[in-house]
């Protein structure tokens, strides 16, 4: 039998984001099992760049941030000022970038550096612009 019911080591952020979160009545945040399987994902790619297309409020940011080590980096993207202060104000962390943009803009201009590791989780990237989201992986590496 599978126990998918058991999770060890919340994010400590993560009661305070989930308060901040239901007062702004966001209903679109990832479950738990999601989370931990963010986490997880994460940190099996040590010293790893990573983006996050859809920051939400940060709840399945603070699982992201969980899974780095010190070395690894996340770029997290959304469009709405008050879900991105929630999550900016309860994860500040020298390794987030956290960016308020259109992610079809941002997607579209980004030149930077590849990532090992996407979680799209916003219209664009999820059911939008694919062929852009995955020219942005690293070779191999892959997107949820
Ligand atoms: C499913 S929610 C993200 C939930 C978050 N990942 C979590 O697990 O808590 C989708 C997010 O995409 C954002 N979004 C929708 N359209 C967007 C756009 N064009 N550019 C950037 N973000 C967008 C919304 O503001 C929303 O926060």
């Amino acid at each position: 039998m599978m126990q998918d019911q058991v999770f060890n080591n919340i994010p400590a952020q993560y009661e305070g984001i989930l308060a901040a979160t239901r007062k702004l009545s966001f209903d679109m945040a990832s479950d738990l099992q999601t989370g931990a399987l963010l986490r997880t994902l994460v940190a099996a790619k040590p010293a790893a760049t990573i983006l996050e297309l859809g920051t939400g409020s940060g709840l399945s940011t603070s699982w992201i941030l969980q899974g780095m080590d010190e070395r690894s980096h996340l770029t997290t993207i959304d469009n709405n000022a008050l879900l991105h202060e929630v999550a900016r104000q309860n994860l500040s962390d020298r390794r987030i970038n956290f960016v308020l943009t259109n992610g079809y803009q941002w997607l579209k201009a980004y030149k930077g550096e590849s990532f090992d590791f996407i979680f799209a989780d916003a219209m664009p990237g999820k059911y939008d612009l694919f062929e852009e989201a995955f020219s942005l992986l690293k070779n191999g590496e892959f997107i949820l």
